[in-house]
């Protein structure tokens, strides 16, 4: 009897080893107003993540000490230095090492895609963008999260000036902002989407490691009412010049100059356009499992 049981108890440590061998961990990065630990928020998504992925290590990741520091950080930490952050923060950590994938919340988004074309150690796999502002924003239309301080902080600079070179050093929303009516100043000053997305010196690097992905996966909200524009999420944006046209991904020149290797992506199967028929951040469990969890993360 003592043997069967035991027989059973090592096949199920087996199993469980096995399982955990198998399961690709899972990196989260939050979006603007929230913090890594948030139990309404990145705690549900890595609670969900635990139960519909067996075994699976899931890092939320957290920008400085604690939960005050975390959502400040993602108004006020040069977004450059939090990529640089995050990438050795990924680099330390083990269990990362055979390859993981991400999910970015807004701009987490895309600051995992920067995180993707630069630092290809340890490799990243599927990159989730939920809402991600790939071609920027032009308009701060609300602010998330409850610190109404540092949205305060945020309108004021933006009004003082996107391109201003102390605003860029050290705001957030700035260094994702593409003012449409200023290109030539978004592509001369901005610190980082203007790099990420190969508007300045063209790093052929980039390029070589977004391609490593086997899946680059946007999701859009239809009813986006904190994201403008929302075809950003789809890597749209306005036609140069004005404020009302929408250029779509396959009309701007990231693509039609295949700077990203989007077109490779595309024909490989390997860029995927979902949507959300909601607000921003808005989607139901349910959809998140069938859509993303179970075609991507499994
Ligand atoms: C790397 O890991 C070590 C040991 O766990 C830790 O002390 C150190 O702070 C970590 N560094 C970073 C950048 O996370
Ligand atoms: C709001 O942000 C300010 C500025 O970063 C910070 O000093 C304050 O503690 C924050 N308030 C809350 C409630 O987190
Ligand atoms: C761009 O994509 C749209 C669908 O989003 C498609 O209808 C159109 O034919 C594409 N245009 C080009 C030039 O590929
Ligand atoms: C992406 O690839 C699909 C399938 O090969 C193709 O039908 C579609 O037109 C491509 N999208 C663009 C924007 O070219």
């Amino acid at each position: 009897m003592a043997a069967k049981v035991n027989v059973i108890v090592f096949l199920s440590v087996l199993a469980f080893a096995f399982a955990a061998s198998q399961t690709v961990p899972i990196v989260i990065w939050h979006g603007m107003g929230d913090s890594c630990c948030n139990p309404l928020s990145m705690g549900s998504i890595k609670k969900l993540l635990e139960r519909e992925v067996k075994g699976v290590y899931v890092r939320s990741l957290e920008i400085g000490d604690g939960i005050v520091e975390d959502t400040e950080n993602g108004f006020l930490m040069n977004a450059n230095d939090q990529i640089s952050l995050v990438c050795s923060k990924l680099k330390n950590d083990s269990k990362l090492a055979a390859g993981y994938n991400s999910i970015g919340f807004s701009q987490g988004g895309q600051f995992l895609r920067a995180v993707a074309q630069r630092c290809p150690s340890p490799p990243m796999l599927n990159l989730i963008s939920v809402g991600g502002q790939h071609q920027g924003v032009y308009g701060f239309p609300k602010c998330p999260g409850d610190n109404a301080t540092l949205c305060n902080i945020v309108r004021q600079l933006l009004n003082y000036g996107a391109y201003v070179s102390f605003v860029q050093d050290h705001l957030v929303q700035a260094e994702y902002w593409q003012d449409p009516l200023n290109l030539e100043e978004y592509r001369k000053y901005s610190v980082f989407l203007a790099d990420i997305n190969q508007e300045q010196t063209v790093k052929p690097s980039y390029k070589e490691n977004l391609l490593k992905l086997k899946n680059l996966v946007l999701i859009k909200f239809l009813q986006d009412t904190m994201v403008q524009p929302r075809e950003s999420e789809w890597f749209g944006f306005y036609a140069p010049g004005q404020t009302k046209d929408i250029l779509p991904m396959n009309q701007t020149k990231i693509w039609t100059e295949d700077r990203l290797g989007l077109q490779t992506l595309n024909s490989s199967g390997r860029l995927h356009f979902l949507s959300s028929d909601t607000d921003h951040l808005q989607f139901t469990e349910t959809w998140f499992i069938e859509n993303v969890v179970n075609k991507f993360l499994k």
